[in-house]
């Protein structure tokens, strides 16, 4: 039952309410705004009320319950001014408490280096998709069809039921792809991104890695450019006096095909645990566009020519500092990520 007397009899109760204690004053708003408190209650018996006095009563039932909230206010500052402050004052002249600051990643941070070394050089960033098509990553790269690279060894394939050529992409070369498709020539582009393979993950091997893969393709590139690009990044990676080597290799996509060493940055070519005494590092894949790549993708390979490379950024991550096991970019041990707090 709601009625004006109530109503006004609380309102009395609210005027006259009085408190000596912080605690007093809790106790004041359990007794009338808690869970079972009077003002609650009432809200509760709102449901009662008449549908032509519902108007009226919701009003002078908000009307209350806001001088409460305000009388409990003012209940509360009073208090604080009769129990005055607590203890010593704070003393202004302390430090301030520090906020800890999250650091970059170490692949993001040689991500970065990577990237802003082929940028002066006058490439540009591209990015594409990690869910791909078979097109992308394999087809429009010279796969044969029956490559190991598209076994199920290899590639997260997606279950879908209307297609059955979707897959995680293996490499960042797709993204080359889908630059050809849709800028004009000459093409100087370096792709960063995240890759997938189904390999068992280990100290040397993860499922899922990262990638920065590079394509540049105008009239008259040679295997002399790729070479001095090559050299040139390595010596702004590693260091002016590093030198590289190119041994042949094969990707389909390429031809000729090299994979390129390093001279080991810790022993100097010497020979140590890092480079297992050979004095090199292998860093990265490379060659010049095979002419078929070029045909599946709409250029005329009788003019244009051009080279593509790619590299693994946690491999270059672990030769930079020597972190002997891959997993530890993957964990997040705040441990290991707080080691390169300082490098940015
Ligand atoms: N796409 C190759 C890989 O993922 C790397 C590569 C890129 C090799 C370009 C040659 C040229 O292993």
């Amino acid at each position: 039952m709601i009625d004006d007397k109530i109503i006004e009899d609380l309102q009395k109760q609210i005027d006259e309410l009085k408190a000596a204690s912080q605690q007093q004053v809790e106790e004041i708003r359990v007794k009338m705004l808690g869970k079972k408190g009077e003002i609650t209650r009432l809200f509760e018996e709102f449901r009662t009320v008449q549908a032509d006095q519902k108007r009226l009563y919701g009003q002078k039932l908000n009307t209350l319950k806001n001088n409460m909230l305000s009388k409990l206010e003012a209940l509360k500052a009073s208090v604080e001014n009769q129990e005055g402050p607590k203890g010593p004052a704070e003393d202004l002249t302390l430090p301030g408490d520090r906020m800890p600051l999250g650091a970059r990643h170490p692949i993001s941070i040689v991500r970065e280096e990577i990237l802003s070394i082929f940028k002066k050089f006058g490439y540009s960033v591209a990015e594409g998709p990690e869910i791909e098509d078979d097109w992308h990553v394999f087809s429009a790269l010279n796969f044969p069809p029956e490559h190991p690279a598209r076994d199920m060894q290899d590639t997260f394939f997606i279950n879908n039921q209307t297609a059955n050529n979707i897959l995680l992409r293996t490499h960042t070369s797709s993204v080359q792809v889908r630059t050809m498709e849709s800028q004009s020539l000459p093409i100087r582009v370096v792709c960063p991104g995240r890759v997938f393979r189904n390999e068992a993950i280990s100290a040397r091997a993860h499922c899922i890695f990262h990638q920065v893969e590079g394509l540049y393709i105008d009239k008259n590139v040679s295997f002399a450019d790729l070479k001095q690009s090559i050299l040139l990044f390595a010596q702004e990676m590693f260091g002016a006096d590093t030198k590289i080597r190119m041994r042949p290799s094969y990707f389909p996509f390429t031809e000729p095909s090299a994979e390129v060493d390093v001279s080991c940055n810790i022993c100097k070519g010497k020979g140590c645990s890092i480079c297992k005494g050979t004095g090199w590092l292998e860093i990265l894949g490379c060659g010049m566009v095979d002419p078929n790549v070029l045909i599946a993708n709409g250029i005329d390979p009788e003019v244009y020519s051009g080279f593509a490379f790619g590299m693994g950024i946690e491999r270059i991550a672990m030769l930079k500092w020597q972190v002997n096991d891959l997993r530890h970019y993957f964990e997040n041990d705040v441990r290991f990520l707080r080691e390169f707090e300082t490098v940015i």
